[in-house]
């Protein structure tokens, strides 16, 4: 089995969480990809879908569902979404895919955040993974000095323009034993959009493709 073949089994498996008539909040990647194929099957029994990003937004439109601007739904009872990095906390790494403000305010508004990963995303501490931060490209230099200061080394994503025209800089070199407070003191450094930390809201239901199945950690 593979860890696409992981990523499946976990995105087939967040379908049940949908409940007839409602509106969705969708995330973006690899896993989500699986994730919109298997709407396939209950697309008519959806209202609508609020999306994280021109990518998922166009996958969901080819599969007849609507698109709605998050601004018009007045509550959103779930969000699916893959991660980059997950703690036995539910505390997440996200934004490997460049998405993660859109991710993170749909993720603000939602009820109930379902995370769709392969076990590999499993960690005991997140910093492996290089965290994302999405900058304001004016403040890109002085944005990666002060997180020099905090202990990470910021690297230029090259070439990548987020769907709100920001920039990313990835940090390496993090070995994240506090979260919530990384997170906090991240979004303090003027510049910053939003860190691909989610710890202050995590997620809810974590649903791991596994070689043995899929495993539900609530
Ligand atoms: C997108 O910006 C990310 O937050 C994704 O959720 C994350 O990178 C997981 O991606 P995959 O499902 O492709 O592993």
């Amino acid at each position: 089995m593979t860890q696409d073949d992981k990523k499946k089994a976990a995105a087939q498996a967040a379908v049940k969480y949908i409940e007839q008539g409602s509106i969705i909040g969708v995330g973006t990647g690899s896993t989500v990809v699986h994730f919109i194929d298997a709407l396939a099957d209950i697309r008519h029994d959806l209202a609508g879908a609020v999306s994280s990003s021109e990518d998922s937004t166009a996958r969901l439109k080819a599969l007849g569902i609507e698109v709605l601007d998050l601004n018009s739904v007045g509550s959103l009872d779930i969000y699916i979404d893959g991660a980059d990095e997950i703690t036995e906390h539910k505390h997440m790494i996200k934004g490997g895919g460049a998405a993660l403000t859109r991710e993170k305010i749909i993720a603000a508004v939602a009820k109930k955040f379902i995370c769709i990963i392969d076990d590999s995303k499993q960690v005991p501490v997140l910093g492996k993974f290089p965290l994302p931060v999405e900058v304001i490209p004016m403040a890109r230099s002085y944005v990666a000095r002060e997180i020099l200061k905090l202990g990470g080394d910021p690297e230029y994503r090259q070439g990548v323009v987020t769907d709100n025209g920001n920039v990313i800089l990835d940090v390496h070199n993090l070995k994240i034993l506090n979260p919530v407070e990384l997170e906090r003191q991240l979004n303090a450094i003027v510049g910053v959009v939003t860190n691909g930390l989610f710890a202050h809201r995590g997620a809810d239901v974590v649903l791991v493709g596994t070689e043995q199945g899929v495993n539900t950690i609530e």
